[in-house]
C-alpha cells in the first residue's frame, strides 16, 4: 500500500493552510535536523542536484542565512539573489523578476516581500516550490514554526500552554502566524498590546487582547515580546521610547506574575530596553532568544527537505 505524502503541500505560504497533523511534521522532522546542525560533519547530500534561490526585497539576518545555511547543509546548490544590486532598481516588477528567475530552471524560490500577499501572488506564475519567508503584515510560517519547536522542547509539549504575544502586533507577521499555529495546537493565547498597536477584531483569531502586561502575563508559561517596527510607523503610536518601555517593556518586575519556569522569547532583532530589558534578554535561565536562532536551521532544513520530497519523490532526511 502506498502512503501519502505527510506533507502534500507544493508551497510553505503560511500556518493557516496547515493542519495540526502537517505542523508535527514538520516539528518532527526539525527534531531530526537539529542533530544534523550539531554534528561536527553537518553536510547531507539529499537536496543534491536542487536549485534554491533566496529572493529577499526586505532586509533580514536570521532568516536569509538560515535558509542558506540550512540548503547548504542538505547540498542544494543556493544562490542569494542581490535584490539591491538587481533589475528591481530598474523598476522591473515583482512577477517579472520572479519570472526571469523562473526561466532558469529553480526547484525552491524562498522569498520575503514588504507586500502582504505579494508571495502568494508570486507562487501562482512559477513552476517551482515557494516558501514564505515573511510577507508584509500576513504571514512569517517559518518564524511560527521554530517559536513553536523552541517551545515544545523546553515545555515538552505544545498544549494547553498560556501564551503571551507582547508588543507591535499591528505591524507583525509574526504575531498573525504565530496566533494561528498555537490556536491549532490547542494552547491559549493572549495579546497584550497598546490600543494603538492592537488590530481591530485580532480577537476573531481567538485570542485574548489585553492592554495591560501585569494582566495579560498573569499565569502565562511563555512570554512572546514583539520589535517595535519603527520603519513601518508613519504617524505617532507610542508617546516615546521611554514611555513605551515603562508600560510594555518586558523586565524582571512584569514577569513575576507569570509562571516561575516562564520562557521568555524574541523573533529578534530586538530593540533593547524599548521592548525588552537587556539583562533579562540575556538571562539565560529565562531567555531562548539564541535557540530560536538555532532552531531556526532546523525548521528551514525541515521545510526545504519535506517540500523536495513532493518534488522528487523521495524521503530526504533519514
Ligand atoms: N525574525 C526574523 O525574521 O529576523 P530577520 O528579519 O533577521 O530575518
Amino acid at each position: 500500500m502506498v502512503h501519502p505524502h505527510p506533507f502534500p503541500h507544493r508551497h510553505l505560504l503560511g500556518i493557516e493552510q496547515l493542519s495540526p497533523q502537517e505542523i508535527g511534521t514538520i516539528l518532527d522532522r526539525a527534531d531530526e535536523c537539529v542533530s544534523i546542525s550539531r554534528a561536527a560533519r553537518k553536510k547531507r547530500d539529499v537536496l543534491k542536484g536542487l536549485t534554491q534561490i533566496n529572493m529577499f526585497f526586505e532586509s533580514s539576518t536570521r532568516t536569509l542565512a538560515s535558509f542558506e545555511l540550512a540548503g547548504k547543509r542538505l547540498g542544494a546548490d543556493v544562490m542569494n539573489m542581490a535584490v539591491k544590486a538587481s533589475s528591481v532598481n530598474k523598476g522591473e516588477t515583482l512577477i517579472d523578476t520572479a519570472m526571469t528567475l523562473n526561466a532558469m530552471h529553480p526547484d525552491i524560490l524562498v522569498v520575503r516581500h514588504g507586500e502582504s500577499g505579494a508571495v502568494n501572488l508570486l507562487a501562482q506564475k512559477v513552476n517551482c516550490a515557494v516558501v514564505n519567508a515573511g510577507d508584509g503584515r500576513r504571514e512569517h510560517p517559518t518564524q511560527a514554526l521554530l517559536d513553536a519547536l523552541t517551545i515544545r522542547r523546553r515545555k515538552g509539549r505544545l498544549h494547553r500552554l498560556n501564551i503571551a504575544i507582547c508588543g507591535d502586533v499591528l505591524h507583525s507577521r509574526v504575531a498573525r502566524s504565530n496566533i494561528h499555529l498555537l490556536n491549532k495546537m490547542e494552547n491559549r493565547v493572549r495579546i497584550i498590546a497598546p490600543p494603538t498597536l492592537c488590530p481591530d477584531g485580532i480577537e476573531r483569531l481567538g485570542c485574548e487582547v489585553f492592554d495591560s502586561m501585569e494582566a495579560g502575563l498573569e499565569g502565562c508559561d511563555v512570554v512572546m515580546m514583539l520589535r517595535l517596527q519603527q520603519e513601518r510607523m508613519t504617524g505617532g503610536f507610542i508617546p516615546s521610547h521611554r514611555e513605551y518601555f515603562h508600560r510594555y517593556g518586558l523586565d524582571e518586575d512584569k514577569l513575576s506574575v507569570a509562571k516561575p519556569d516562564v520562557i521568555v522569547m524574541h523573533p529578534g532583532p530586538m530593540n533593547r530596553g524599548v521592548e525588552i530589558d537587556s539583562e533579562l534578554a540575556d538571562d539565560i535561565d529565562r531567555s531562548v532568544i539564541q535557540e530560536q536562532v538555532e532552531m531556526g536551521v532546523a525548521v528551514r532544513m525541515a521545510v526545504l527537505s519535506l517540500l523536495a520530497e513532493g518534488l522528487t519523490g523521495e524521503r530526504a532526511v533519514a
